[in-house]
């Protein structure tokens, strides 16, 4: 099979596209044919080696994937040949990547794409979709009625969390860099969405807040978490939701955080268990059913390209270029 995989970890120039053998799946496991992955920043840091998971060569990239069942383990007992499925936290663990023509996956790790779903689109919401609920819901408890402001509401993670949170009842602020993405938070249902760039951005984030009963839920997206300012324009009781920035070493406010009984909450979307991560993913399931649960894709790349998909994922995710809306998604 053709599959994108690297030998060495360093720049995207180390992602080779090539004939790999295709995976027997094993007990527990599925065998993929490969419709739709997408490119997430995790995949990159795996790859320059900033997050040290790629030990053994060739190894497959990617986490995301979507696609068809060609064929079910002796013991796997969820799919059936033809079944349509979607998953992500694969290349993570010792498991194989899924950016190939066939991805061989544990049962457990996938779940089934709703009827008007395309690949594509599965995709392009498995690992973003799973993370936004998993901080919303397991860790920030989400009431509805309560607001929440998201940073970076166009990007995968902010996109999700936009329309989780209003699936949940909630008023959602979000930022974006541009009049476009403002349009795009507004269709996914977000109140209030402000430019970043904007000179006023805390007074309009004040003037929303104080006009809805206050700020419950800060979901943070951007690197460094900026303490003095978060907790500044949170409401007593708030929570934080910290999850990007390994490196970040932020200055923390000890006593304006603790007089305002805040929480703070950190997490990896890869540390949930898979009954964790499947409660997320039937939820999102549900609304996508519904029609509130629309992945955006932004870019859609042939496989061969992996490496080209990394560089603009770089791109925006770290030198914030603003040149993407929405996910990369790369076809076998
Ligand atoms: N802990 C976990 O489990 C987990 C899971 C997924 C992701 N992450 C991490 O979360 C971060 C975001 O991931 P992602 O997939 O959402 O990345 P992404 O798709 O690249 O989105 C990044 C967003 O940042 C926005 N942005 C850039 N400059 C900004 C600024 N000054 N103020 C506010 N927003 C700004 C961009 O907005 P515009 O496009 O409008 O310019 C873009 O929408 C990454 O660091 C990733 O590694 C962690």
């Amino acid at each position: 099979m053709k599959a994108a995989f690297i030998r060495q970890t360093g720049t995207p120039d180390v992602i080779e596209y090539g004939e790999l053998a295709t995976p027997e799946p094993g007990p527990t496991e599925v065998l993929v044919k490969v419709g739709a992955v997408s490119v997430n920043p995790i995949d990159t840091y795996i790859r320059s080696g900033m997050i040290k998971v790629a030990t053994s060569f060739p190894y497959i990239i990617g986490c995301d994937l979507a696609g068809t069942v060609e064929r079910v383990g002796s013991q796997a007992t969820r799919f059936k040949t033809g079944d349509r499925v979607w998953g992500s936290n694969q290349s993570l663990f010792g498991r194989r990547g899924s950016f190939a023509e066939y991805a061989a996956v544990d049962e457990k790790w996938l779940y089934p794409i709703p009827a008007q779903m395309l690949d594509a689109q599965a995709a392009a919401g498995a690992l973003t979709g799973i993370t936004a609920h998993l901080g919303l819901h397991l860790n920030a408890g989400l009431k509805p009625g309560e607001v929440v402001f998201v940073n970076g509401g166009a990007g995968g993670v902010g996109s999700a969390v936009i329309q989780l949170a209003k699936a949940a009842g909630a008023k959602v602020i979000a930022t974006v860099g541009n009049s476009d993405k403002k349009a795009l938070c507004e269709s996914w249902g977000a109140d209030c969405v402000i430019d970043y760039h904007s000179p006023t951005l805390d007074d309009e984030i004040k003037a929303f807040t104080a006009a809805n009963g206050g700020l419950q839920v800060w979901y943070e997206t951007q690197v460094p978490t900026n303490f003095d300012r978060t907790i500044g324009l949170m409401s007593p009781r708030g929570r934080i939701i910290v999850m990007a920035g390994r490196n970040a070493r932020p200055e923390f406010p000890n006593g304006a955080f603790y007089v305002k009984d805040l929480r703070l909450f950190g997490f990896a979307m890869f540390n949930a268990t898979p009954e964790e991560q499947r409660a997320c993913a039937e939820a999102i399931n549900s609304l996508a059913a519904q029609g509130t649960w629309k992945p955006q894709v932004g870019r859609t790349l042939p496989l061969a390209e992996a490496a080209a998909a990394h560089r603009l994922q770089e791109e925006n995710t770290l030198q914030k270029q603003g040149t993407l809306t929405g996910k990369i998604v790369l076809v076998p």
